[in-house]
């Protein structure tokens, strides 16, 4: 599973025409033929391979796909392959899937209607893949999957999002809120580095680990320039990887940083083995720092257990002389248009193509790129700051984790109760 494309197994297929009609009737030649003896060993025969064949069958539904036939009916098309990014926002009144306002886990600075937004059509609508459908998010099944687990969300800004989106969406099935809580307490910031919620009832844990560039910050050379105040150690992963490991579903992001307004001009710089690196560019650099994670992933990451994810940079939609200007809109664009550095998805999906073990890339860059109506823009708080790169909860980050959990109920879990 590279390169986002949800694709299912061909032993899959298990239609009743598959069981054998034509040969069935290719068979009732044999009926006829001349001789007693011929045509007794031909009917035992018959009934040998019916009996092998049902077998088969019975082996795949019952032990080998469980939850395919019956949780997922029609997610795929006929042609066994859907990429599920390629497709469009339809409108539909049954979004969303939680009020904002309900949950504590929705910062206040996200929930856009919260801070005066009028307009609520940005809130319904859905993601439909072009050649499939996703099925609709059923919480209670979700809970009974995630007994037990623990999600784990590393990144930026967008992860926390993602992360109190997750938190929001589930809580719909939980019964009592207060259940559910930030395990030491902790309230939402934008640099804490650790937060992690409880569901009680589900001994589910859902985590957020603040890993901006997922690699590591250190302090600069002793001799090295004056204008270097810090560096980024390509080669080496963020000191909490430790903590990520021992998880179910592992899901990363990392991209709106690495900008020369948030390390050039701030006086951070590239170091590799040691040695600071100036020349480097950003995009060899976010290439690097992949590789250092893909090779962690490999040898740190028991990935018979954990579901590896890595989402793909998400479109803002600044606009106008400088990209300073935000103009949030009331339906989504036509025509997609965003500012969507796409190069780092180019990137992540060449890394990640020649890594050995399973990974699963979430291509949202497109899946956001009409989606001008859905960020934040002067709804934020408390200051009313311009804001049209992150999104209002709910709204998109909540089909981003639709794509997860039908990723996991098709591909991901395949035994029952896993
Ligand atoms: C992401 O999905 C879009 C739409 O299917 C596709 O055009 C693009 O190539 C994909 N990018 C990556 C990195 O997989
Ligand atoms: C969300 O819940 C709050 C408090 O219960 C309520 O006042 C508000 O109308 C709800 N918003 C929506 C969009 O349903
Ligand atoms: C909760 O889940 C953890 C694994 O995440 C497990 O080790 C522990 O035994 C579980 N506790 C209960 C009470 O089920
Ligand atoms: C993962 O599963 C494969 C195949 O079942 C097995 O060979 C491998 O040792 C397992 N790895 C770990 C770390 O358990
Ligand atoms: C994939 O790995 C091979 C061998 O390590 C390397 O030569 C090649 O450049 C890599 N390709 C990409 C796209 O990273």
């Amino acid at each position: 599973m590279v390169n986002g494309t949800f694709s299912r197994s061909a032993s899959a297929r298990l239609t009743p025409r598959s069981v054998g009609s034509p040969r069935v009737s290719a068979h009732r030649k044999w009926w006829v033929a001349p001789g007693p003896s011929f045509s007794f060993l031909a009917v035992i025969f018959c009934l040998a391979s019916v009996l092998l064949v049902v077998g088969c069958v019975i082996y795949l539904y019952a032990f080998r796909y469980p939850s395919r036939g019956r949780l997922v009916a029609g997610f795929y098309d006929e042609s066994d392959v859907c990429d599920v990014f390629d497709g469009s926002w339809v409108p539909d009144s049954s979004y969303p899937l939680y009020n904002g306002t309900e949950c504590p886990f929705a910062e206040r600075g996200f929930n856009c209607l919260a801070n005066g937004r009028q307009d609520k059509n940005y809130l319904k609508w859905r993601w439909k893949p072009r050649h499939c459908d996703i099925p609709k998010f059923d919480v209670h099944e979700i809970l009974r999957r995630l007994r037990g687990k623990r999600v784990v969300f590393v990144g930026d800004s967008m992860s926390r999002t993602q992360w109190e989106s997750l938190i929001c969406m589930l809580m719909t099935g939980v019964q009592d809120p207060k259940t559910v809580y930030e395990v030491n307490g902790n309230k939402i910031s934008k640099t804490i580095r650790f937060l992690g919620v409880k569901f009680q009832t589900f001994n589910l844990s859902v985590e957020f680990f603040r890993s901006v560039f997922l690699v590591q910050q250190g302090l600069p050379p002793t001799n090295g320039p004056r204008r270097i105040h810090m560096t980024l150690k390509l080669d080496k992963m963020d000191e909490i990887n430790q903590r990520w490991i021992d998880s179910d579903v592992l899901i990363f992001n990392s991209g709106h940083w690495w900008t020369p307004s948030k390390l050039f001009d701030v006086g951070c710089y590239f170091q590799v083995g040691g040695v600071l690196k100036l020349g480097k560019s950003i995009s060899s650099a976010f290439r690097m720092a992949l590789d250092t994670w893909a090779t962690w992933v490999e040898t740190m990451v028991n990935t018979n257990r954990t579901h590896v994810f890595f989402r793909t940079f998400e479109p803002s939609h600044w606009s106008g002389l400088n990209q300073k200007a935000c103009e949030v809109t009331e339906q989504p664009l036509a025509v997609a248009k965003a500012n969507d550095r796409s190069e780092f998805a180019d990137i992540l999906a060449e890394v990640v193509a020649n890594m050995t073990v399973p990974v699963t890339v979430l291509n949202v860059t497109l899946m956001g790129a009409s989606r001008s109506d859905a960020h934040i823009g002067t709804w934020s708080h408390p200051s009313s700051i311009l804001d049209c790169s992150h999104w209002c909860l709910p709204g998109v980050p909540d089909a981003w984790n639709e794509l997860v959990f039908s990723y996991l109920l098709t591909n991901g879990w395949k035994q029952i109760g896993r």
